[in-house]
């Protein structure tokens, strides 16, 4: 096979500028406020949510000093819905730090970057990259399930000395003498190749510029990397739903934007009974328990306890009468959607 470390920095690099993502908002500039900002937003947050929040937020606060300069409620009031809270008191912070340590100007290595706050050692690389043109590299989730994969890394990507070996190897596939752009163009196609072939599951093969250097491709199963052998600590949770109905319709709501179920419909959910009863007030009596149901999701282990209470009148909660046909074509929970699909097949007595 072809050595893998000759290939795989052009080939990144030629199919990034040929078919990998362009003309995001922050792309196309070496204004490191600027690239700093989009890399703190993308962290646990999707492409799309951020488009929604980044120019805001740069209309607001137009560089570095604008921001240091904020009270941090005018900071977390920008960044509300986007989540994970600390990222946005550790930019005021840092903001802040570069006002006061660095006289206004972002530090132009990626080891000086990462003593800030709220920049690790992947943020450092991305900007360095992106700005600078330093020859380093990022190793976030998507990267470590690229590399994993073509050079089938066969350890416990959580282990310490997986990591270690993986930042080893992403070292060890930088472009060899890279000029211009070339580092920008490569470090957004590890994005981008993570982001649009190299998915957690049904990765593209087919269309991947490394089809035939990656070793997971070769063994037949890529989407068996990363390896994750410890278990995922689940919380445990109990979720009471009260599945009001009316008629043929459910009583749902539109979850918010950020946590479990975000942006899905979903029947209002409690974490105590004593809270479900307080809501239905002198209707409580009417309340009739269905079959408890399991649900696993990355961080929790949840069992809900589904609540059936017919005929009220529109209740003091948020949210609005759906007929069942219809709620069934919402984006909806996959739990959620089974017990709409079982009032939906037998229509309990009203
Ligand atoms: N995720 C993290 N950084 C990103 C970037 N610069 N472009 C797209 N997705 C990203």
């Amino acid at each position: 096979m072809t050595a893998l470390p000759s290939v795989f920095a052009p080939r990144l690099i030629a199919w990034q500028r040929q078919v990998g993502r362009h003309g995001l908002p922050w792309q196309g500039t070496r204004d490191p406020y600027r690239v700093w900002l989009s890399e703190i937003m993308l962290q646990q947050t999707q492409v799309s949510t951020v488009l929604g929040y980044y120019p805001r937020f740069l209309e607001r606060f137009p560089d570095v000093a604008a921001l240091a300069a904020a009270s941090a409620d005018d900071v977390m009031s920008l960044w509300s819905g986007l989540g994970y809270y600390s990222r946005a008191r550790n930019l005021h912070r840092c903001a802040q730090a570069v006002v006061a340590q660095h006289g206004g100007q972002f530090p132009r290595t990626a080891a000086e970057l990462q003593t800030l706050p709220g920049i690790g050692a992947s943020t450092a690389a991305a900007i360095a990259a992106f700005c600078y043109g330093e020859r380093v590299s990022i190793l976030d989730g998507n990267v470590r399930r690229v590399l994993s994969r073509v050079l089938a890394i066969d350890g416990d990507v959580t282990a310490a000395s997986t990591q270690r070996e993986l930042w080893t190897q992403a070292q060890a596939l930088l472009p060899s003498d890279p000029a211009g752009d070339d580092m920008a163009a490569y470090t957004q196609g590890l994005m981008d190749l993570g982001a649009t072939l190299c998915t957690r599951s049904k990765p593209r093969c087919m269309d991947c510029p490394m089809t035939d250097v990656c070793e997971a491709r070769q063994g037949g199963d890529p989407a068996r990397f990363p390896v994750k052998r410890r278990k995922i600590a689940r919380r445990f949770e109990r979720w009471w739903l009260l599945l009001l109905t009316r008629d043929d319709a459910v009583w749902l709501q539109r979850r918010p934007e950020q946590g479990i179920w975000a942006g899905l419909y979903a029947p209002p959910v409690f974490d105590s009974e004593a809270a479900m009863c307080e809501a239905v007030g002198d209707r409580v009596d009417g309340l009739r328990a269905l079959e408890p149901l399991s649900h696993s999701l990355t961080h929790r282990e949840l069992q809900l306890l589904p609540h059936r209470l017919t005929c009220v009148p529109a209740p003091g909660l948020s949210g609005q009468w759906v007929p069942l046909a219809q709620a069934l074509g919402l984006g909806l929970p996959a739990p959620v959607r089974l017990l709409l699909q079982a009032l939906h097949a037998q229509p309990l007595p009203q």
